[in-house]
């Protein structure tokens, strides 16, 4: 008899189940009322008497240790599936790390929106550009000192291709092509031969606007920048216009806001002057109209130019432009806006 229970007793130890069915098989084969081990139970009603105490005693191990076996392979079964099969939904996800839009973005954006508040809509115009739009149609005479106010980078050898120098070629492009009223606005980049400097790059961005319609005037174009410089700025930034010269406009001027840092009493931004300059600006010039086809004695227009750098350093204190440029992230990301 104890020679029986030692077998099963090495039956039960060596025992690996593979799945739950074979605990299963397990427990019905050792522990079930006509399993092996209840049965031992029915033999040792037949044990001589001085053996009992002795066979009692190993029968009752054999059966507890069969019943501790049995339970622990099941909880060990049970943890094993629940792990491979549930998601534990209470965890907290994995965070996904936005990124930020480029300050220049931020600018441009904030720049449109106010713009368009006003009826501006949104166009643009091809970076490669031929010489009739970016110089001939807007007045810059062939051989004319004006053509070299802006070092050009040309692509084609007979200087007719070139990479545009400034946003007003969108300005040609929509005179010829849209009959006013017309009320646009055009983002995008620009070149020029220019040495790379804390305040100068071969590569920057523009935003031209143009407004053609009967009785537009210059009040019109002063009103019209006030109002951005103010949106832009804070409600407290004035204006000012300086006379200047562009070929495409007549008259034109320069538009300095009071200086964002000092309000005006004069600082070593704005050079102790109260003032910065922001953009460019005219009247449309006749000329530009004829070359489009449009009448100019019927319809006058505005026209005005931002270099989006110089506002976007003015609105955020930036006091090297080639920021821009390096993709540093430690400067991109203190860059979050709701544009
Ligand atoms: N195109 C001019 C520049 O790049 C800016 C400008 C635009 C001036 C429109 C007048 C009208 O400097």
């Amino acid at each position: 008899m104890i020679e029986r229970i030692k077998e099963l007793q090495k039956a039960v130890e060596s025992f690996s189940p593979k799945n739950i069915e074979e605990i299963e098989e397990f427990r019905l084969k050792f522990l079930s009322k006509k399993g092996l081990i209840p049965a031992l139970f029915n033999e040792f009603r037949d044990v001589a008497a001085e053996e009992k105490k002795l066979v009692g005693v190993e029968i009752n191990k054999l059966k507890q240790f069969t019943t501790d076996k049995l339970n622990e392979l099941k909880s060990l079964l049970v943890v094993t599936e629940n792990n491979t099969v549930d998601i534990d939904l209470s965890r907290p996800g994995d965070p996904i790390k936005l990124g930020s839009r480029h300050p220049l973005s931020v600018a441009r954006n904030e720049i449109i929106t106010i713009f368009t508040r006003l009826g501006f809509v949104v166009g643009d115009g091809p970076e490669i550009e031929d010489d009739d739009h970016n110089f001939g149609k807007l007045n810059f005479p062939a051989d004319h000192p004006a053509r070299d106010m802006q070092d050009t980078f040309f692509i084609s050898s007979d200087l007719n291709v070139l990479l545009r120098t400034h946003t007003s070629s969108v300005q040609a492009h929509e005179m010829s092509e849209m009959k006013p009223p017309i009320r646009s606005l055009a983002p995008g980049r620009v070149y020029r031969n220019e040495a790379i400097s804390a305040r100068a790059h071969c590569l920057f961005h523009q935003i031209e606007g143009l407004y053609v319609d009967k009785n537009v005037s210059f009040a019109d174009l002063k009103q019209t920048l006030d109002y951005f410089a103010k949106e832009m700025f804070g409600e407290h930034t004035q204006i000012r216009m300086r006379p200047s010269y562009f070929p495409f406009t007549e008259p034109s001027a320069e538009v300095d806001v009071s200086c964002t840092l000092c309000n005006g009493k004069g600082c070593n931004v704005c050079k102790g002057t109260g003032w910065l300059e922001i953009l460019g600006c005219g009247m449309v010039d006749p000329n530009v109209f004829i070359a489009a086809g449009i009448d100019p004695e019927i319809y006058s227009g505005f026209a005005f130019g931002m270099g989006i750098e110089r506002i976007t350093m003015l609105k955020y204190g930036i006091k090297d432009l080639r920021l821009f440029f390096e993709n540093d992230l430690r400067f991109l990301e203190q860059f979050t806006a709701a544009y």
